[in-house]
């Protein structure tokens, strides 16, 4: 198939990587015409997480009624569709199947381009999009509830994982903490919440890495300490102090800083190893305000234009797949024996593909 991608006005864009089901039409100049997104966050409420085969159906489910919504929403027809963008990777294998199954049939139908997007970098282009400005060369950095990343990205084509956790990601971190609080799901914004009324030097949690020239995360020993500070050490006769609604917005205010001095502090580090001066943030977890606040303090301190995807395109969402228009341009384009990538790719410098 030969295609001019100049004639190309609109791309339909696909996700549902997690336990989101998104679709969203995007003009070449990066507007989102819609945005629409089907959580599923009741589905999955009373597990404390996402259970991936109440994911895929749901997916199954919610795919066409979410797409018909995205078009209805632009005002725009199938036919007006000049290319179809899916989320192929990373993330749950069957969630990733039911959007990739709809968008290679719309591809073919409709005879248009197929493009396959990475979620992950879909998230640190939310940050150009949301610009409407170059932001690259950068560091990107995604932090959500499966990652915790950072990226060295010389292109919106060519990223380079840096730095990624080595056991839980942050949003995993909150939702967990926000588990063993009893204080709600999703826990990022449930912990947030709470802390505003809470002492965030009340407790002083562990820091893991922060003082150590590495680019990598770990949560694990932060929940853990949670966890004891919350229902007490097992086998220790000293008796954790009562759950009162102050403790418990303490334990939420004092683990929320030892987070985000984590994130910022990791950031700080990456932009001064790789000697670059942007810095993108995307991903659920870029929704916190504190995380937001400090990461604005150190970009004014270190000199460094900052990038922080806005709110309405943190979460998931199929609008910043715009960065398919990346690849659309530079001939990217995907086969319809494209298959899905649940694992992690560490470095990608796109290879031209061009679709027979
Ligand atoms: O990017 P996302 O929607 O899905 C993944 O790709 O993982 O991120 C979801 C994560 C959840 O762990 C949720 O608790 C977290 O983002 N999150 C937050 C906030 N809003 C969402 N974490 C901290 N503070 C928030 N305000
Ligand atoms: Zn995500």
């Amino acid at each position: 198939m030969t295609v001019d991608s100049d004639s190309v006005r609109y791309i339909l864009a696909l996700e549902s990587s997690c336990d989101e089901t998104a679709a969203a039409v995007i003009d070449r100049d990066l507007n989102p015409r819609s945005n629409v997104v089907a959580s599923q966050y009741e589905l999955h409420r009373d597990y404390g997480g996402v259970v991936p085969e109440i994911a895929s159906r749901a997916h199954v489910r919610r795919v066409l009624p979410v797409i018909d919504e995205a078009l209805k929403e632009a005002g725009l027809e199938l036919s007006d569709i000049g290319a179809v963008a899916v989320a192929t990777q990373p993330g749950l294998v069957g969630s990733l199947l039911v959007g990739l199954t709809a968008a290679k049939t719309l591809a073919l139908v409709l005879d248009v381009p197929l493009i396959a997007v990475n979620h992950i970098e879909a998230h640190i282009y939310a940050c150009r999009m949301a610009a409407r400005v170059d932001t690259f060369p950068c560091i990107g950095f995604v932090v959500s509830g499966g990652h915790t990343n950072i990226y060295d990205c010389t292109s919106p084509v060519d990223f380079e994982l840096i730095g990624s956790t080595i056991d839980d990601a942050a949003g995993e971190a909150f939702d967990k903490v926000a588990q063993i609080l009893d204080v709600g799901f999703p826990g990022g914004p449930a912990i947030q919440k709470i802390a505003e009324s809470g002492d965030p030097k009340a407790i002083r949690f562990p820091r893991t890495f922060l003082k150590e020239d590495r680019l990598e995360f770990s949560f694990s020993g932060l929940k853990t300490s949670v966890l004891y500070t919350a229902n007490g050490v097992p086998g220790s006769h000293v008796k954790p102090e009562p759950l009162t609604p102050q403790r418990v917005a303490d334990i939420a205010a004092s683990f929320q800083a030892a987070v985000v001095d984590v994130l910022v502090g990791k950031c700080k580090q990456a932009l001064q190893q790789q000697n670059r001066s942007i810095l993108c943030v995307g991903g659920g977890v870029a929704a916190n305000s504190l995380l937001r606040h400090k990461l604005e303090q150190m970009a004014r301190r270190e000199g460094v234009q900052l990038f922080v995807a806005p709110m309405s395109l943190c979460t998931d969402n199929a609008a910043m797949a715009a960065i398919a228009w990346e690849s659309l341009d530079r001939g990217h384009l995907a086969n319809l024996d494209l298959d899905v990538t649940p694992g992690l790719v560490r470095h990608r410098k796109q290879k031209t593909k061009v679709r027979s």
